[in-house]
């Protein structure tokens, strides 16, 4: 059954499903450079379903968000080890875009990994992505390094990370 996590007019926000991974490499093709395998989909679906969420305007997919759970060394504890939530990718149709959709998907993807106990979440982001940057920092998310050369192209990211 589905369950609507959250609504924004006519936008909801849900769970993804099985069939809704088709539609979500549909969006991630057009509106990012970096991609992944139909598995690899498969894969953060069924290890995170709380934290893979969708956007639909009516049966139009418009946005989504992946995630995936780690344990590895805090990103605010010197020498902390801990449970960490990690956004792999998120993205909003252009079309849709500026209508708080982004932001409902990492609200709602916070709630997913607290549900699994995760400590903390964090993500990579292109240092030029100034409209992600942001949404991340109003969500309370802080730069916490630089990663140098980190994408395919050679640009730099900012580790950003949040405290659950
Ligand atoms: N009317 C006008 N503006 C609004 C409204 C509204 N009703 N609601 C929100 N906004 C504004 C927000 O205030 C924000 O503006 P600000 O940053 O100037 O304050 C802006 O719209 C964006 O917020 P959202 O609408 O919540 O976000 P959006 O749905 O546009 O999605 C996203 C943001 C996901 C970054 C989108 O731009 C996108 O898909 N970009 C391409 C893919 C991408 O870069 N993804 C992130 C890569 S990093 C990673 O995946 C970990
Ligand atoms: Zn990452």
């Amino acid at each position: 059954m589905q369950v609507i996590l959250r609504q924004l007019g006519d936008c909801n926000i849900r769970r993804a499903e099985p069939s809704d991974l088709i539609s979500v490499m549909e969006i991630n093709l057009k509106t990012l450079p970096e991609h992944y395998s139909d598995y690899f989909y498969e894969s953060l679906l069924s290890e995170l379903p709380e934290a893979f969420l969708v956007a639909e305007i009516g049966r139009k997919h418009v946005g989504y968000i992946m995630c995936k759970t780690e344990f590895g060394f805090s990103n605010f504890k010197k020498l902390g080890f801990v449970k960490k939530g990690h956004v792999v990718s998120i993205a909003v149709v252009e079309e849709h875009r500026k209508k708080g959709i982004g932001n409902a998907l990492v609200e709602e993807s916070v709630n997913g990994v607290k549900l699994r106990k995760c400590d903390e979440f964090y993500l990579e982001v292109r240092c030029s992505n100034t409209e992600a940057v942001r949404l991340y920092e109003k969500q309370g998310f802080v730069i916490r390094q630089q990663l140098n050369a980190y994408y395919r192209d050679g640009e730099d990211a900012y580790l950003m990370a949040i405290e659950l």
